[in-house]
């Protein structure tokens, strides 16, 4: 069996924000979601968050998580006060493993190395040397190479500063132990806290051996205390993904400006020109091409659709071979079927496009159901809304409508048929036929335009 331990309590004053730390994102969730995702998979396991500051918070953003014991520390009075707080859940003869909110990028291998190494004579220790080591506990070795100790920062000599292996705070060790060392912990310190960090020099005097694991990269032990750490592993973690990316043959024209927040599946042969942003869960097709600019969120898209440049795309399902863009905008509930074209300045909203039908400048076709074949003129507006309620715009196949067209829902035109330019539609329109409502043309000979007035 085994304990996980998040420590999320603290109240990361350095944010400078109203809201808890670990409810910060990376890559869109916060970060103590990526702490709990790492751990999820490390076998059979209870795994409890110590929390303080926005508690409250912090509960309701994971109560979908019924796995999560959630643990009150009322004053945050240290490290070691704060796993304290576990003691009565903790099962008996289990690893404990200790995380923290704020370190959020730990890896999964990592985690199981490090529990690899625990049994009933060793704890498990996770450092890392710093070319820069200032702010971190220090890790002390006896003459044999034995870790003995860890010294905080503001408690080390001038010696032990010098020290580049430093405390991740992330550790391994059996339950029977913390329930025996933690109640020992004093706050006889410079800065008048429990410190965990003590609990290594009780085990080294109780006989047991301490080894170390090193993550394989800094970055999985970096924390985040102000923004710009946020910054710095927002890019990291994007980084990142946009590698695992490329390894499955995908094409970022630039790694370094690509974000994906949530989950990117993806053919073979997707080229993404720079400055995509992909949101929630998105499924691209084989060969499909997206335009340099386009934020795309929640969308599937079918093999060798091209989203041209400045298009946003949300809750959509788009077809094979379609043509997007550049600056389209297709709003939630659009479906597009094969080969549908949808040009620049158009809005989608609710709406079904039939096989290869068109609609290419500038129009708002909203809760709109169109055949296949279809051609849509510029400036053709589906009037949806009569102010209460919203009404359907249904176009059969084939149908042609003019430019500069009001469709005045609810309202249907027929299959073949065509709608002249500038018409305003308010009645059905049957199959074949075609309707116009344009005003006739007046020609006034000789016609005088007036001329500015002297001054
Ligand atoms: C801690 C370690 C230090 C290590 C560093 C790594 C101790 C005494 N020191 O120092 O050796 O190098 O982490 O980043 O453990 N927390 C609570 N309740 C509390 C205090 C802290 O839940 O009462 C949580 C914080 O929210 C945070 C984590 O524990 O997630 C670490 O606390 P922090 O105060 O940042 O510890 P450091 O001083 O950085
Ligand atoms: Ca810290």
């Amino acid at each position: 069996m085994l304990d996980i331990i998040i420590l999320a309590a603290g109240k990361g004053t350095r944010m400078k924000s109203d809201l808890p730390k670990v409810l910060h994102t990376i890559g869109g969730r916060p970060m103590l979601s990526h702490v709990i995702n790492s751990a999820a998979n490390l076998g059979e396991s209870q795994m409890m968050v110590v929390i303080g500051h926005g508690c409250e918070q912090i509960e309701r953003s994971f109560s979908e998580n019924d796995q999560l014991v959630f643990v009150h520390q009322e004053q945050q009075l240290g490290t070691g006060h704060a796993v304290q707080q576990t003691l009565s859940f903790l099962s008996e003869n289990s690893s404990a493993l200790i995380l923290y909110g704020d370190v959020p990028l730990v890896k999964e291998t990592t985690l199981k190395r490090l529990l690899s190494r625990v049994d009933e004579n060793t704890l498990a220790l996770l450092t890392v040397d710093l070319p820069d080591p200032s702010g971190y506990g220090r890790i002390i070795r006896d003459s044999s190479g034995s870790v003995t100790a860890i010294v905080e920062q503001k408690d080390a000599s001038r010696e032990q500063l010098q020290i580049q292996e430093v405390n991740t705070g992330i550790l391994a060790v059996n339950s029977t132990y913390l329930q025996k060392w933690l109640p020992l912990l004093s706050n006889d310190n410079a800065q008048r806290e429990y410190y965990l960090t003590d609990i290594i020099a009780l085990a080294v005097a109780g006989g047991l051996h301490i080894v170390c694991e090193q993550p394989d990269a800094d970055w999985e032990v970096q924390g985040i205390n102000n923004r710009q750490q946020q910054a710095e592993l927002e890019r990291i973690y994007q980084r990142n993904q946009a590698d695992e990316l490329m390894a499955k043959g995908i094409t970022l024209l630039d790694p370094g400006r690509f974000d994906c927040r949530g989950e990117l599946h993806c053919g073979a042969d997707v080229v993404v020109d720079v400055n995509v942003l992909f949101e929630g869960h998105n499924t691209l097709g084989n060969a499909v091409s997206i335009g340099p600019n386009c934020i795309i969120k929640d969308a599937i898209i079918g093999d060798g659709t091209v989203i041209k440049a400045n298009s946003v795309i949300e809750s959509t399902i788009i077809g094979k071979s379609c043509d997007i863009g550049p600056f389209a905008r297709l709003r939630p509930g659009t479906e597009l079927a094969d080969q549908a074209k949808i040009g620049n300045f158009v809005e989608t909203k609710k709406t079904i496009i039939g096989e290869g039908s068109k609609v290419n400048h500038l129009s708002y076709i909203g809760d709109a159901n169109l055949g296949s074949g279809v051609n849509i003129g510029a400036g053709t507006i589906t009037c949806n809304y009569d102010g209460a309620n919203k009404h359907l715009t249904k176009i059969g196949d084939r149908a042609f409508i003019g430019s500069n067209t009001a469709l005045v829902a609810p309202v249907t035109i027929g299959d073949g048929s065509t709608v002249g330019a500038g018409s305003t539609i308010t009645r059905e329109v049957d199959d074949n036929t075609l309707a116009l409502t344009r005003a006739p043309q007046r020609i006034l000979a000789d016609w005088q335009r007036p001329t500015k007035k002297e001054s």
